[in-house]
């Protein structure tokens, strides 16, 4: 790593808040409608340039996004941000552009167990369709991004070969879509293999905006977001408490969370134009309405300068302390 990625110079990274889709697919709880409505405002109050709001897939699938029209029309747009949506096919992508999404998210897997898996496609068949919604949807201007699940590995085939990556990337860039995202599903990427990969997108595609989407699964995710900055990225989704995860992924978990992105980026000298306190006020609600504790750790133990009053019995004890060396 060179020594750069460790001073940020006010070099700005943009963080998409995927929390709402990506954490509430993954979640027993139904969030009712309205506090989505609020969750999404705050965010936006927060100042994300990009929030991928909800999912327009099968109810019977993600029953927990079942609200995806209401939540979509609701929210109180700010200019400047971007309002996208997961979409898996055509219905979706016609359901998103109805309720006003700015950007449709394909996606479909880099691996073709997980993609059987996730999608009940082969990877052929998913390429055939995802080109079918890109014909649809392109016409009317409303952007798009794909993003290609196990990327950096899957968790029932292992390894999935770079060439393979960049090969649908290929395919879907040559069709005119804005951006890719590149998603280590399963939390199995690692550094030493997020900077090639990063690095052979950006140069073969240096007008494409590359997005990068870990998981926190083994603890590698702020690693991974630092070896992908160094390696040329700046895009990258992240979600407020941590919340996320594949229901069709064994062993996923959360998304690298947000407010621990942005407070480690923010002491490095980076730019995330994101207010840390609003993304931790909007964290700190979640519990009570999933059910359970986040895995946010900044949630947890506050922010590094976030100090706490000495114990009590502390000014007897500073006397005692300088009396035995009197
Ligand atoms: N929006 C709403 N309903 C949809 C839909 C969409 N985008 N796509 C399909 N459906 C409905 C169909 O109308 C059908 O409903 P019915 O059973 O009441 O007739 C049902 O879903 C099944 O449709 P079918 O076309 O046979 O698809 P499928 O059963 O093979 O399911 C997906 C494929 C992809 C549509 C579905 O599995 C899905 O939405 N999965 C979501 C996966 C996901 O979000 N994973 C996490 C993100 S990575
Ligand atoms: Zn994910």
């Amino acid at each position: 790593m060179s020594r750069d990625v460790w001073n940020g110079a006010g070099r700005r990274i943009h963080l998409q808040e995927v929390g709402m889709r990506d954490g509430l697919q993954n979640e027993a709880a139904f969030v009712p409608t309205g506090e989505k409505i609020a969750l999404v405002d705050a965010l936006t109050q927060a100042g994300f340039g990009r929030i991928e709001v909800t999912a327009f897939v099968s109810p019977a699938a993600v029953p927990a996004l079942r609200d995806a029209e209401i939540v979509m029309r609701e929210i109180a747009r700010r200019e400047g941000t971007l309002y996208g949506a997961l979409v898996p096919n055509v219905r979706g992508a016609e359901r998103a552009i109805d309720a006003r999404a700015d950007e449709l998210n394909l996606v479909m897997s880099a691996s073709e167990t997980h993609n059987l898996c996730n999608l009940r496609m082969t990877r052929q068949q998913s390429v055939a369709a995802l080109s079918e919604v890109i014909a649809f949807a392109r016409p009317g201007g409303t952007g798009i991004n794909v993003s290609l699940s196990c990327s950096f590995g899957c968790p029932m085939e292992g390894d999935v070969a770079a060439g393979e990556v960049l090969d649908l990337a290929a395919c879907f860039i040559d069709q005119g879509v804005q951006g890719i995202t590149l998603c280590d599903t399963t939390g199995m990427a690692h550094p030493r293999q997020v900077a090639p990969l990063v690095a052979a997108f950006r140069q073969r595609w240096p007008g494409t905006l590359l997005t990068l989407h870990f998981h926190n699964t083994r603890g590698m995710g702020l690693a991974n977001v630092l070896a992908a900055i160094d390696a040329g990225a700046d895009h990258f989704d992240t979600a407020f408490g941590g919340l996320g995860g594949c229901p069709y992924a064994p062993g996923a978990s959360g998304n690298v969370c947000t407010e621990e992105v942005v407070h480690a980026l923010e002491l490095m000298g980076y730019d995330t134009g994101i207010e840390l306190a609003g993304v931790l006020a909007a964290a700190a609600r979640l519990p009570a309405l999933i059910g359970h504790e986040t895995p946010s750790q900044i949630v947890k133990a506050g922010r590094r300068l976030d100090l706490h009053p000495p114990p009590p019995g502390f000014e007897a004890l500073r006397e005692r302390v300088a009396a035995r060396s009197r």
